[in-house]
């Protein structure tokens, strides 16, 4: 059941660094194929050194972000961990789960994988903005 407007996602997929280049109708594209979710406070949403599949954008509450069981950071509303196993699958750098009841949405690496075989245009945007950042032009991947 959609628990978020297209509209919301959107704006929220906008403000990541990866996707920062994309125009709204690109973002609206990619805001269709998410998949929006609730969990209870305590649920695993990634866990260290497992394959991850799966991009995550919180829209209510908080999660935690452990490496090793230290405690890294907090995650709220507007935040996202997550991004770079849409583009390769790699296992997740740290542990994240939910301080408190939590909403967000996920983007797979499957769907958006989808949305670019059909729209090369977005490909060429998040190409360009992985040149930048790999030319140290953009912060952490990992910071929001
Ligand atoms: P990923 O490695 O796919 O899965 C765990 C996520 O935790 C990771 O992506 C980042 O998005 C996030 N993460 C890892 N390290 C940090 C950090 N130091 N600060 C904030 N988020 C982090």
């Amino acid at each position: 059941m959609p628990l978020f407007s297209h509209d919301t996602k959107a704006e929220a997929l906008g403000q990541t660094t990866l996707f920062s280049g994309l125009s709204r109708r690109e973002l609206a594209a990619l805001a269709k194929v998410t998949e929006d979710l609730d969990v209870a406070s305590g649920k695993v949403l990634c866990r260290e050194g497992e394959t991850g599949r799966e991009f995550f954008v919180i829209v209510e509450g908080q999660a935690d972000v452990t490496k090793d069981g230290e405690a890294i950071r907090t995650l709220g509303p507007g935040d996202f961990f997550g991004e770079i196993a849409l583009v390769e699958h790699v296992p997740r750098t740290a542990t994240v789960t939910a301080a408190t009841p939590l909403r967000f949405f996920v983007l797979t690496s499957q769907a958006f994988w989808s949305v670019l075989d059909h729209q090369p245009e977005i490909q060429r945007e998040i190409v360009k903005t992985l040149g930048r950042r790999v030319a140290g032009g953009l912060d952490d991947p990992t910071s929001s």
